[in-house]
């Protein structure tokens, strides 16, 4: 090997490491999950409907299980208050309106899908929801997707507690909202 040769070896192990490194650099990525630029902390109210409890309930079984499961393939509609205490009759800061549906062969999950829709003088827009929600562990993460008004274009974690469940009538979840994109 001459020396222009061993020069042009160096020179491309040289650039192999520079382009790993960048790729490494760029992969790690300049987002830290214990570093949101935004973090609020809402807390979720569901009120089962039990068919007569009309105005208080805020959510309603609309199919039922299957073959698979007495709760497999049941879905639940929800139009939720979402409070900035744990206290069910704070006024709301914004509503939650989506579904989640059961789908526990494995795992007990409740996959779930929302909106927060945000209409006060201190937020206008909303944040959308979804991902699997293994209800049994103690914290579930769940995406944010993206949103509107306030919060346009917007990226995120929601990590979930399940705080209180009373029967099959009422839970409250903390809901914490950690925005990467603001
Ligand atoms: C539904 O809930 C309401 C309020 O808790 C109660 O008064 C009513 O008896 C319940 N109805 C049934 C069918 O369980
Ligand atoms: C409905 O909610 C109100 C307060 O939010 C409560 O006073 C009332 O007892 C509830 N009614 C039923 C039937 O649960
Ligand atoms: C679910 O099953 C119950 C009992 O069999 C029935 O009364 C009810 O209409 C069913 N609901 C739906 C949404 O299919
Ligand atoms: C938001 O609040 C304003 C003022 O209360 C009301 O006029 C408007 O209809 C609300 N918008 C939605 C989407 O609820």
């Amino acid at each position: 090997m001459n020396l222009v040769q061993m020069s042009n070896y160096f020179l491309l192990f040289f650039l192999l490491i520079i382009s790993c490194t960048t790729t490494f650099t760029h992969s790690k990525s300049t987002l830290k999950p214990e570093e949101p630029c935004e973090h609020m902390v809402l807390y979720f109210h569901n009120i089962l409907s039990n068919g007569t409890d009309i105005s208080n309930a805020t959510s309603a079984k609309v199919t039922n299980g299957s073959a698979l499961g007495s709760f497999f393939g049941m879905m639940v509609v929800f139009d939720d208050p979402m409070t900035k205490d744990g206290h069910l009759n704070s006024p709301p800061v914004a509503k939650a309106q989506g579904f989640y549906f059961w789908n526990n062969k494995d795992a007990s999950n409740a996959w779930l899908a929302y909106t927060l829709v945000f209409n006060s003088t201190e937020y206008k827009g909303t944040l959308n929801i979804m991902g699997a929600n293994p209800v049994v562990e103690k914290t579930r993460d769940l995406s944010v997707v993206g949103g509107t008004g306030d919060f346009f274009m917007t990226r995120g974690i929601v990590t979930l507690r399940t705080e209180e469940i009373q029967g099959n009538i009422y839970f409250r979840l903390r809901m914490d909202v950690k925005l990467y994109e603001c």
